[in-house]
């Protein structure tokens, strides 16, 4: 039985009648720590409803509340509700390890099926240049599975140490490099077959530096969040940044990846280009 059937029938009766359908229906792990968000109203339940989350999954050694997100960086703001006390965890996909705190990093779950495309295009003897590599999140498993060269850019130390720590943890040393910083002035140019931007604020400075950081020609994966009728917008801001830097657009392909919020969408733009 899902959770939000079983936590709704196990708390009918125990809360007020009309708190019932404000209850949480789906909640996220990441190895042993589970995420959940709950609307105001609940927030005086939460440690009951965390209790019931342990008891539901075995696995699940600790639960937070998920308050907000905030800044370039991405700065998650948790609160501890109940288990052990501890927000660093070691979540696993597809063979590949990623230590995560919590507190400090997100990794998205509904970004799986990305990660999985990304290790399914990237073939052998490639460069790929990850501009917001976070912890790795869209291509450590792709690292760990094709004879591929990686650059991952990320700007906040507290991620970064956890990239490089996630490099080692893999083994990927000799395929996976790391710079701190500002991929604005970071991003070399001319050197790679495919690039990966997995931020949806990225600037018209970004854009161009993915551009340039292509070799004569290569693929783009840009992410965006979209209004859902606006899918459009992303054209104008592409057909833009090509003109500037000289490039042609050979195609672009763009996919829904998954539900931003309300009426926005979280897109994938695939763009290949020639110099
Ligand atoms: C949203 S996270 C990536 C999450 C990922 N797409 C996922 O699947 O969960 C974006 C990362 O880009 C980093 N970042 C933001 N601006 C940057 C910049 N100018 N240069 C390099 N990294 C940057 C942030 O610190 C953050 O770790």
């Amino acid at each position: 039985m899902s959770f939000g059937i079983r936590l709704k029938q196990e708390l009918r009766g125990v809360i007020p009648d009309f708190l019932v359908d404000f209850l949480p229906k789906r909640y996220v792990r990441l190895g042993s720590i589970a995420i959940i968000r709950l609307k105001n109203e609940l927030l005086s339940y939460k440690e009951l409803i965390g209790n019931h989350l342990l008891a539901y999954e075995s696995r699940v050694k600790t639960v937070f509340l998920q308050k907000t997100t905030s800044g370039v960086t991405r700065l998650p703001e948790m609160e501890f509700i109940c288990g052990e006390n501890n927000s660093i965890t070691l979540h696993k996909e597809v063979d590949t390890t990623f230590w995560i705190d919590v507190t400090k990093h997100t990794f998205s779950p509904g970004n799986h099926s990305e990660r999985i495309r990304m290790m399914n295009l990237i073939q052998d003897g490639e460069n790929v240049l990850d501009m917001f590599a976070a912890l790795g999140n869209l291509s450590l498993i792709a690292a760990n599975h094709k004879k591929a060269q990686f650059l991952g850019i990320e700007l906040a130390k507290r991620t970064f140490d956890y990239l490089i720590k996630n490099i080692n943890e893999n083994g990927l040393e000799s395929n996976f490099k790391a710079l701190n910083g500002d991929n604005r002035n970071l991003a070399p140019e001319e050197q790679f077959d495919r690039v990966i931007m997995g931020f949806f604020e990225c600037d018209e400075l970004q854009l161009e530096a993915a551009f340039k950081a292509i070799k004569n020609q290569g693929i783009i994966h840009l992410h965006e969040a979209v209004p859902n009728h606006l899918w459009d917008r992303i054209d104008e801001k592409v057909k833009l940044v090509a003109e500037v830097t000289q490039c042609k657009i050979l195609s672009m392909n763009i996919r829904r990846q998954k539900k931003y919020s309300p009426g926005v969408d979280h897109i994938i733009a695939d763009i290949e280009i020639k110099r």
